[in-house]
């Protein structure tokens, strides 16, 4: 099968186009004919090989954690998707190795759930990893109950884009950061107030319509934005984040976490459903074919990109 993989860590030249194996499945494992693969941070991270003492892994690495596909086989053990099946998922894995930049990859349960029927597999593939991460720090972590007030940090990004969407629909009032070019974009999603982080302070903002500050912040960005994050969460508010664990900002009186996604069939079968019905949209900002990644992670490795990168295999 064609697959795009590195055989060593580097730069974007380490990604080859490669003819590799069809995977084998065991009893509890599902074969997915990928249609399209979603390209995220964590796919360049990895091929640079700032994970690697976090995750074991075996070369040749296939990159990519996000699929939309068809399947093809299904183990004996498998309960809850058939031959057919059109299907999306995150597809994280404890050795990094099979990932979703492939004509073929292998799953398990707990890593799919039915495509959302009104999105097209290239949108089905930019949803898993960015939407999960967001519903698990803006519900799971942060608990975000209607009528409260979230800041979310580069809110025109993947993951922020989500959590701008899920706080709204939750019914919290939803403060977004994002460059004056995206404010539109992420007054679409339904933030109430976009800051421009280049031309203010977002804590002198904040401060002037809430003194106390926000109930939750959900910080994609961290480094010095974490730092001053923690000065405008509201005492007994919650500060979450995703690049850099929280831990140190001084502050007894906010609770702080650090949230890394994890795989999760049935919130993934949720976030489907809010798709089905309308409640959620993903945008896509750049669609490559697949021989193209080095391109796609090029774009990625910006950090300027508005929605989602996709590779169509
Ligand atoms: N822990 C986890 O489970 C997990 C999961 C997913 C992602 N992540 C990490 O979270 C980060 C975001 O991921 P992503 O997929 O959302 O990335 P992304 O889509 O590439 O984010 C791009 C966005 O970031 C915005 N941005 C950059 N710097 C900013 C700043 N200082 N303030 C406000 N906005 C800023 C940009 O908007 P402007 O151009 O307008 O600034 C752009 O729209 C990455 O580092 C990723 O690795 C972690």
């Amino acid at each position: 099968m064609r697959a795009v993989a590195i055989n060593e860590f580097g730069g974007r030249e380490k990604l080859l186009l490669m003819d590799l194996p069809v995977p084998e499945i065991q009893g509890n494992e599902i074969l997915v004919r990928v249609k399209a693969a979603g390209v995220n941070p964590v796919d360049w991270k990895i091929r640079e090989g700032y994970l690697k003492n976090l995750f074991p892994h075996e070369f040749p690495v296939i990159l990519g954690w996000d699929a939309a596909g068809i399947v093809e086989k299904v183990g004996s053990q498998v309960s809850r998707f058939r031959q057919r099946d059109e299907i999306f998922a995150y597809c994280r894995k404890p050795v990094i190795q099979g990932g979703a930049y492939a004509e073929y990859i292998v799953l398990e349960e707990e890593h799919c759930a039915l495509k959302p029927k009104n999105v097209s597999f290239e949108e089905a593939a930019s949803i898993p990893l960015a939407a999960l991460t967001a519903y698990q720090a803006v519900f799971d972590a942060a608990k975000l109950q209607s009528g409260e007030t979230i800041l979310i940090h580069a809110a025109a990004g993947g993951v922020g884009g989500f959590g701008v969407q899920l706080a709204k629909d939750r019914g919290a009032i939803v403060w977004g950061t994002a460059t004056q070019g995206k404010h539109e974009y992420v007054r679409k999603l339904g933030a109430d107030r976009v800051i421009d982080y280049t031309q203010v302070n977002f804590c002198d903002v904040v401060r002037s319509e809430y003194s106390d500050g926000m109930d939750v912040v959900f910080d994609c960005v961290c480094g010095e934005v974490l730092d001053r994050s923690g000065e405008i969460t509201k005492k007994g508010g919650r500060l979450v984040t995703i690049v850099e664990d929280p831990g140190g900002l001084g502050r007894t009186d906010i609770s702080t976490e650090f949230v890394f996604v994890a795989p999760n069939s049935a919130q993934l079968t949720e976030l489907a459903q809010m798709f089905e019905q309308g409640r959620l949209k993903t945008h896509l900002s750049e669609v490559f074919p697949l021989d193209e990644a080095q391109r796609a992670h090029e774009l990625s490795e910006s950090m300027r990109t508005r929605g989602k990168i996709v590779l169509v295999i």
